[in-house]
């Protein structure tokens, strides 16, 4: 970042492919990465979760975080790495106890009131998350030395609403039952945890940016339980908070939304969040995204990892439709949902030369 002493002769350095499409440049051949694109489909992986013991201790150890972020890309070389780590590190920074158990997934000891936010504690949020900010930081060597210079590096974090899911319900839930009784009977109360979250998350979000990361997404996976009402003062509100405290900081790091589920309400996300691109999840209609989402923002998604684990046929029809709908305007590629355990790395190879060799048509 030196002052130029030939500013109108020097050429301005190229961005990287992802980011490129995220500040509004419609690339020929889309950038392309896929949520959880690390993960237990890969041998590699599980190989390495093996060693590291519980799934917290392989995102706290930064040997290992970085090495689990590089297996993918050297697989398939997409655009962008995702850091890895989980969205549940925020609540067990702020001392909310967190297991992940074999085969049902995360359990933390639920919240259920504002009485009980008194055994929540920001002391030690930034400590407990430094390892977190240690692997960011080596994956900016790691990642042009392992995989590409062009390769973009996404941090992330939950929303405050899916966050809130996890801390109140204690684990996943079918009907999150618990944390729309707290939200709906007690707004006062679950507004301080929701506070709570916005700002732990902006910061936490700005120390990965500091460490390095070029983009951060934030995960709104359960954004699709709510209402409308509901909606715009849980999901779209604290996003829009968020974002505002991390421009402030950062004016020029691209954020990414992602809120699964939202249906028409995607509209209202994408004009009041304050988001520079949102993630597409799995049943938006991509042409109906292109004409109504897209015109505004660049847009991520959206097969399903459904068809990824099908493979064939089915998941190169899938991806060309999907490679059809958005290439005419700023497009990042990706599925509309995590790739699923059972998804075999062969499938994910294939759709990554599908996507180097858009655009041929016919
Ligand atoms: O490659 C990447 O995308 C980066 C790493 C990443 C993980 N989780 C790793 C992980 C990211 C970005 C996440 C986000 C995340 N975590 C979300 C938001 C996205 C979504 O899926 O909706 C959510 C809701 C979580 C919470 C979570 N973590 C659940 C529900 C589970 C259990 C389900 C499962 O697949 O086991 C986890 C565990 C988890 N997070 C694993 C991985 C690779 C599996 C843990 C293991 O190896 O045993």
């Amino acid at each position: 970042m030196s002052a130029s002493s030939t500013p109108d002769t020097a050429a301005k350095p190229a961005l990287k492919p992802m980011l490129a499409a995220l500040a509004g440049e419609t690339r020929s051949r889309p950038p392309f990465w896929l949520m959880r694109q690390a993960g237990r489909y890969l041998p590699e992986y599980r190989e390495l979760r093996a060693k590291a013991g519980s799934f917290l201790d392989l995102c706290y150890n930064p040997d290992f975080a970085v090495e689990v972020t590089l297996q993918p890309l050297r697989r398939y070389g997409m655009d962008a790495a995702i850091l890895f780590s989980d969205i549940l590190v925020v609540p067990h920074a702020l001392g909310q106890p967190l297991a992940y158990l074999e085969g049902e997934g995360p359990k933390l000891d639920p919240i259920r009131s504002a009485a009980e936010l008194s055994r929540l504690s920001r002391d030690r949020f930034h400590q407990t998350l430094e390892p977190v900010y240690e692997t960011v930081r080596r994956l900016t060597t790691a990642i042009p030395a392992n995989a590409s210079p062009d390769t973009t590096l996404i941090g992330f974090a939950g929303a405050p609403w899916t966050i809130a899911c996890y801390m109140v319900e204690g684990g996943g839930s079918k009907e999150y039952a618990h944390v729309k009784r707290w939200a709906y009977g007690d707004p006062a109360g679950f507004a301080r945890l929701i506070d709570l979250l916005v700002e732990v998350t902006a910061d936490y979000l700005c120390a990965q940016i500091e460490a390095g990361a070029e983009v951060v997404q934030l995960f709104d996976s359960w954004a699709g339980v709510l209402p409308i009402g509901p909606f715009r003062r849980w999901v779209i509100e604290p996003t829009r908070r968020i974002v505002a405290l991390v421009k402030a900081r950062h004016p020029d790091t691209p954020i990414i939304g992602f809120p699964r589920g939202a249906g028409h309400a995607y509209q209202d996300y994408v004009a009041d969040s304050g988001v520079d691109a949102v993630g597409l999840d799995t049943t938006v209609s991509p042409l109906w995204a292109a004409r109504n989402l897209q015109t505004r923002l660049p847009v991520q998604g959206n097969l399903d990892p459904i068809l990824l684990a099908t493979g064939g046929k089915a998941l190169c029809e899938g991806a060309a439709e999907i490679l059809e709908a958005f290439c005419d305007r700023p497009y990042v590629f990706n599925l509309g949902h995590g790739v699923i355990q059972t998804t075999p790395p062969e499938h994910v190879g294939a759709l990554a030369d599908q996507i180097r060799r858009w655009p041929e048509r016919g």
